[in-house]
């Protein structure tokens, strides 16, 4: 598929257009920011190993029925993707304390959630640091409709479901992560972005061991070994969780 004038360069991903109106590309870089793009860095291989474990949870996703904006594959670091009109929220997905819930409840990291998952809303805005959001403040916002968020937090739980059972029978446990949905020509929400350890939280169901960002972000070290290492059990076969007991 020929690339056409980029569209959008994030801190992670390049957005290209396509010939098809329909069509973009988007190429994972390796470059890596934290803490709201003041540490910034370089996770070798990282563009390779994002965009091959987002293909593969997106087959997954489609496969059980959700939406998401995944076409296929276009060159090692690259997708095919359906244009979207992405919403301004961004939706984090809990199932254990860690992170910023960690700083703004007080609770300790590894606390399971009461009654997970918890969905969280955050506005997808620089200049104010995508603050966390409240309903009366998407409501007040006008962003996203009362159908859309609803049906983007349906989608959010539904694909909590899922992930949590893959990664379970990969010996990972999905600590938390963020989507992004978007709309397309329809006005159908899908799932977009990507899934990778740099967007969720995954550690070792046996020893804890962290294998996602926080590696880089902490500054824990074995950052491209964990992503390496998720990307190989995201591709293996996986055991039942029963079976593996
Ligand atoms: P948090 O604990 O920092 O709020 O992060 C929750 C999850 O969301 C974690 O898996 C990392 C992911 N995340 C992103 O993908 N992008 C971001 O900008 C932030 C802040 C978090
Ligand atoms: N990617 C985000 C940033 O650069 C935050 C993070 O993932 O920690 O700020």
């Amino acid at each position: 598929m020929t690339r056409l004038e980029k569209l959008y360069e994030g801190k992670a991903k390049i957005v290209y257009a396509t010939d098809d109106p329909d069509v973009y590309i988007q190429d994972f870089k390796d470059s890596a920011t934290a803490f709201d793009g003041t540490k910034k860095g370089t996770i070798l291989d990282k563009g390779r190993m994002n965009n091959n474990m987002s293909a593969r949870l997106f087959r997954l996703l489609e496969d059980a029925g959700v939406r998401t904006h995944f076409l296929g594959p276009d060159s090692p670091t690259a997708m095919r993707i359906r244009r979207l009109d992405m919403l301004k929220v961004e939706f984090v997905v809990r199932n254990v304390v860690a992170g910023s819930l960690a700083n703004r409840i007080g609770l300790p990291e590894g606390t399971a959630l009461k009654k997970p998952p918890l969905v969280e809303y955050y506005y997808k805005d620089d200049a104010l640091h995508d603050p966390l959001l409240c309903l009366g403040h998407i409501e007040e916002l006008g962003v996203v409709s009362p159908d859309e968020l609803a049906e983007a937090t349906r989608m959010a739980r539904k694909i909590n479901e899922i992930l949590q059972k893959f990664f379970a029978e990969r010996n990972l446990v999905l600590v938390d992560f963020k989507l992004e949905f978007g709309r397309d020509k329809a006005g159908n929400i899908m799932l977009g972005d990507e899934i990778s350890p740099d967007t969720c939280r995954l550690w070792d169901a046996q020893t804890q061991d962290k294998l996602d960002k926080d590696r880089f972000r902490r500054d824990l070290g074995g950052v491209e070994e964990a992503y390496a290492e998720v990307l190989r059990r995201v591709l293996s076969e996986g055991v039942s969780a029963k079976e593996g007991d």
